[in-house]
C-alpha cells in the first residue's frame, strides 16, 4: 500500500501492481531492494557501452511517451535514452493530439498499442492513471508522474545522484546502503510526487528523511509514507542534520486555494548561501526542477559548489534508459521473468 492519503480527498490510494506487464514502474512500493540495485546495476553497464553498442539493446523496438503534463527534463531525458537504445520513440501530448477532442486515456492507449507500441511512458494528472493504462493496454508501463502521487524514476535517479556523490557503492545496494544518511526535503511536500517517491524509496536503503515545510504545504499525515520518516517544521533545525538538502518549488497549478504568504515562506524556507554555510556547509543540494531562483533556492546555491542539480538530469538519462530496457525485457533484463 502506498501509505498516504490522495491530496484534497483524502481517499487512500492502495493498488497492487502484479497484475501488469513485467517490466512496468508504476510506483516506488513495488521494488524490492534487489530490484532497485538490479535496475542500478544495469544503469552503470550501460553507462559503460560505447554508443553503437548502446544503440543495439533496443534496436527495432517502439516506444509511445503519452504527456498528459508539461515536462522538460522527464519526457527529453526518456526520449534520449530511448534513441540513444536504439528504439524508434513517438510522442503524443494533450495538446496536440484527438485528447483535445475528448478522447479517453484507455482508447489513447488501445491505439498506441495497435500501431505497435511495447511500452508507454506516461505522465498525467490524476494520480492512479499509469495504473489504468496499465491494465487497459497489458504493455509495460512507465509512470512518469501521475498527480499528486509517484514519480518513481525521479526517485530512482536521485537515489543514483545521492550514492555517487557521497561515494557509496551503486552496487550490490541493501537495507542499510544509506545508514547514517539524513534526507531534508523541503517545500511543498503535500503537491510532490517527488517527495512521495523518495520518502518512500530513500528508507529502504537505510536513510532518514525528515519532511520540511509548514503545514499547508506539509500535512501531519506525510508521517504515515512509511518508516524512517520524520516531520521538522523549522528548516535551520533540519538542515543542520542534512546530508543532502533536497528543495521543492511550490506547485501553484495545484495549490487549489492554499493561500501561501510568498515573503514569509522565502524568510522560513528558503535555501540561500548564508542559510547553507550555517546550517550545512558540506550537504549535497539537489532540486528536480523546474527551479524558482529566488523563491525556494537562491541561485548561487543553485549554481554553486554543494549543487548536484544538473548532475541529477544527467543521472536521469542514466537510469530511465536501464528502466527502458527493464520494461521491454532487453539488456540484463533479458532472462528476467517476474
Ligand atoms: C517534477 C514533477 O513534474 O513532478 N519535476 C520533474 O519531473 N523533474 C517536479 C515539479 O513539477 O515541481
Amino acid at each position: 500500500m502506498n501509505g498516504w492519503t490522495d491530496g484534497g480527498t483524502m481517499t487512500r490510494v492502495e493498488v497492487k501492481t502484479l497484475e501488469y506487464a513485467a517490466g512496468s514502474l508504476l510506483k516506488v512500493g513495488d521494488l524490492s531492494v534487489e530490484e532497485v540495485s538490479a535496475i542500478l546495476a544495469e544503469t552503470d553497464r550501460i553507462e559503460r557501452l560505447d554508443a553503437a553498442e548502446k544503440a543495439r539493446i533496443l534496436v527495432g523496438r517502439r516506444i509511445a511517451l503519452l504527456f498528459y503534463e508539461s515536462s522538460t527534463r522527464t519526457r527529453t531525458s526518456f526520449e534520449l535514452a530511448a534513441k540513444s537504445l536504439g528504439a524508434t520513440t513517438t510522442l503524443v501530448s494533450d495538446k496536440s493530439s484527438s485528447i483535445e477532442k475528448g478522447e479517453s486515456l484507455k482508447d489513447t492507449g488501445l491505439t498506441l498499442r495497435a500501431l505497435g507500441a511495447e511500452c508507454i511512458i506516461l505522465r498525467h494528472a490524476s494520480s492512479g492513471a499509469p495504473f489504468l493504462l496499465a491494465k487497459s493496454t497489458g504493455l509495460p508501463v512507465l509512470n512518469a508522474g501521475d498527480g499528486m502521487h509517484e514519480h518513481p524514476s525521479q526517485a530512482l535517479l536521485d537515489l543514483r545522484t545521492i550514492l555517487t556523490r557521497l561515494g557509496l557503492k551503486t552496487k550490490a545496494l541493501d537495507a542499510k546502503t544509506l545508514d547514517g544518511v539524513t534526507v531534508v526535503i523541503t517545500g511543498d511536500i503535500l503537491h510532490s510526487r517527488v517527495a512521495r517517491s523518495n520518502a518512500m524509496l530513500l528508507p529502504k536503503l537505510g536513510a532518514r528523511v525528515i519532511l520540511c515545510g509548514p503545514a499547508a504545504l506539509l500535512p501531519e499525515y506525510a508521517l504515515g509514507l512509511g518508516p524512517g520518516v520524520e516531520i521538522e517544521r523549522d528548516f535551520d533545525k533540519a538542515l543542520k542534520q542534512a546530508q543532502v538538502a533536497m528543495m521543492l518549488r511550490i506547485q501553484r497549478e495545484r495549490l487549489a486555494g492554499v493561500e501561501i504568504d510568498l515573503a514569509q515562506y522565502i524568510d522560513r524556507y528558503q535555501l540561500h548561501m548564508e542559510r547553507l554555510e550555517k546550517d550545512a556547509p558540506d550537504a549535497l543540494v539537489m532540486h528536480p526542477g523546474p527551479m524558482i531562483r529566488g523563491l525556494e533556492i537562491a541561485g548561487e546555491v543553485a549554481d554553486g559548489p554543494n549543487s548536484a542539480i544538473e548532475e541529477q538530469v544527467r543521472h536521469g538519462l542514466a537510469v530511465r534508459s536501464a528502466l527502458l530496457v527493464r520494461a521491454l525485457g532487453a539488456g540484463g533484463f533479458e532472462s528476467v521473468t517476474v
